[in-house]
């Protein structure tokens, strides 16, 4: 047994998240974890809100609430659909926690007593009429390059150019419309991070080789490219204050830290936030992300899409090194490439694809879980069609899955009762059976334990056709005219394959597995997980174990289905 800890992104407080966020770091992480918790691992998942920075305080001011009070809000509004997509996390926290302030803070006196921060004056727009700096975000204009007129000040969303707030033409401040802006000098905190390319270099020799290709390929670029130095501090009402014991003239005028250098230290503080909530203080947070040797009997992996790579890889690790404490850092990174939508972008701003919110209105969240799991982006972008989506729900969920359960089941209760039956020995197709589960289950195995999710779905699925395979080999609905002995046998032998199909389903479909399981009047241990081996000769489900038929498992999509959701969602390629 090894302990195991696992996180995903953050996802932004602002806005409910497409499904394309969903598969490139949180659900992967929840079916890792599940799996590794039914092997028997002592797992702590991890993931929070990412509550700070202009978007959050934009996204308030547009619903017209403060902004904490609309943080609380899409806080819990987030938790909810998570809760409905099965996510399991030990504890899913918020950025703006006092746990998480207290180690930012903790982090930049650290890294300042280290020679790692430098305060450094820097020119910036600030609005008289609204009393403040402006964030480049919050300074609008028109652009440039193509002459969109409501161009942000660092980019412009008509041609994608990346600007500098002082490029737009006839700037204004998006708080007040104020076009009397002026540019004042104005002090920062800088991260000296090219102090510390050295090491991180060393230390992504050292753990990245074992990462995706995709991961490891982003953090070298990275370096390549040359560690800069960063500000870290902004001017926002919203975020970890500056601690005025360390800078007071910086904290007097009201400097909050950057939302990226808070966001990864979130990290550490909800797993902080989840010891402070056991009321038996039983929980050691500190013994999963620090000790003489940065906890190193704690296995740490990260989820995350590929935009994210450069800050876990190196920044954040970065500001780890500079601690000059034993962090945990991590150990493997699962990097994700983009979910398109019909080829193109999903996207928030334009609404662009399928949402969370809106998926779980639709169908239940398995249908949606194992749908994304098995075509995730690994290796390349994926693209989510209605086509492929009913097909593979239709195909896979509904027929090989959800029938076998159902036909098994109805079959031998109408002609042997609502007990297992019994029958005769197991034969030879029994014992080839046998090993070809055994096979599948390996394999399966291995590929979690590299997660690799598509070829762990592909396993997953070869286990359930095998059942049917079997199933039409033997036909008990025939059988049972001359042998009705072989018959039961036959079933007794599909049962224990439905109830296999319970256990290791789980991390995929974890509502269905366990309404699979409660079939069958059974201890909640059999839950457990089966080796490989011990699938050779299933005997969990016993004769004379009572039984139910479970309403249907995965209902059929329709072809009038798949048009409604074309017509409600959209179903064209993008240009
Ligand atoms: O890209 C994002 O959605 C960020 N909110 C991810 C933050 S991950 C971590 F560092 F907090
Ligand atoms: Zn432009």
């Amino acid at each position: 047994m090894a302990r195991h800890l696992i996180t995903s992104a953050l996802p932004y407080i602002n806005g409910i998240k497409h499904l394309g966020n969903m598969v490139g770091s949180m659900l992967p992480a929840d079916v890792y974890s599940r799996y590794l918790r039914q092997r028997g691992h002592d797992v702590l998942y991890i993931c929070a809100t990412d509550e700070h920075g202009t978007p959050a305080e934009l996204a308030a001011k547009e619903q017209g609430l403060p902004v904490d009070a609309f943080c609380a809000q899409a806080h819990d509004a987030q938790k909810a659909i998570y809760d409905g997509f099965g996510l399991a996390f030990d504890h899913f926290g918020r950025s703006s926690s006092p746990q998480n302030a207290e180690l930012t803070q903790h982090f930049a006196r650290k890294l300042n007593e280290n020679g790692f921060i430098e305060e450094r004056a820097i020119r910036q727009v600030y609005s008289p009429a609204d009393g403040r700096f402006l964030p480049d975000r919050y300074v609008e204009g028109t652009c440039p390059h193509c002459g969109y007129d409501k161009a942000r000040g660092d980019q412009c969303e008509n041609c994608t150019r990346v600007l500098d707030p002082t490029d737009l033409i006839d700037p204004r401040s998006a708080i007040s419309g104020s076009t009397e802006l002026e540019v004042r000098e104005t002090k920062h905190l800088f991260l000296l991070q090219s102090k510390l390319q050295g090491e991180v270099e060393a230390w992504i020799d050292e753990v990245a080789d074992e990462w995706p290709q995709l991961a490891s390929s982003i953090a070298r670029k990275w370096l390549t490219e040359g560690l800069h130095d960063r500000a870290i501090t902004r001017d926002l009402d919203w975020g970890v204050p500056v601690p005025a014991d360390t800078w007071p003239e910086l904290a007097a005028e009201g400097k909050v830290f950057y939302v990226w250098f808070d966001a990864p230290i979130e990290y550490i503080g909800a797993t902080k936030e989840w010891a402070d909530q056991d009321p038996t203080g039983a929980r050691d947070w500190k013994s999963w992300w620090y000790g003489p040797d940065g906890a190193d009997d704690v296995r740490y992996t990260e989820f995350m899409a590929k935009d994210n790579v450069p800050f876990h890889s190196v920044m954040f690790p970065a500001t780890e090194m500079g601690v000059r404490e034993p962090w945990k850092k991590v150990d493997f990174l699962k990097a994700f490439n983009w979910l398109t939508y019909y080829g193109g972008k999903f996207s928030t701003s334009q609404k662009r694809g399928v949402f969370t919110d809106q998926a779980l209105d639709i169908l239940p969240a398995d249908y949606w879980r194992y749908f994304l799991m098995a075509n995730a982006p690994e290796s390349d972008d994926a693209s989510f069609t209605w086509e492929h989506f009913t097909a593979t729900v239709n195909k896979d969920l509904a027929d090989t899955l959800g029938n076998f359960v159902n036909r098994v089941l109805s079959f031998s209760r109408k002609r042997f009762g609502d007990d297992v039956p019994a029958g005769g020995e197991a034969g030879e197709a029994e014992a080839r059976l046998g090993e070809q589960i055994a096979g599948l289950l390996a394999e399966y195995e291995t590929q979690m334990e590299a997660l690799q999710f598509r070829k762990a779905a592909s396993a997953l699925r070869a286990l359930w056709s095998a059942g049917n395979s079997y199933l039409e080999e033997k036909a008990p609905w025939l059988e049972i005219k001359t042998n009705p002995e072989g018959a039961a046998q036959t079933l007794r032998t599909a049962m224990n394959l439905i109830h296999l199909y319970s256990v290791v389903s789980e991390p995929f479909v974890p509502s269905s597995a366990r309404a699979m399981r409660a079939a069958f009047a059974l201890p909640d241990d059999t839950a457990t997980w089966v080796t490989a081996d011990e699938a050779k000769s299933l005997t969990t489900v016993t004769a004379g174990t009572s039984f139910t038929v479970p309403p249907v498992l995965f209902a059929k999509i329709t072809d009038e289905d798949l048009e409604t959701y074309k017509e409600r969602f959209g179903g064209e390629p993008t240009a």
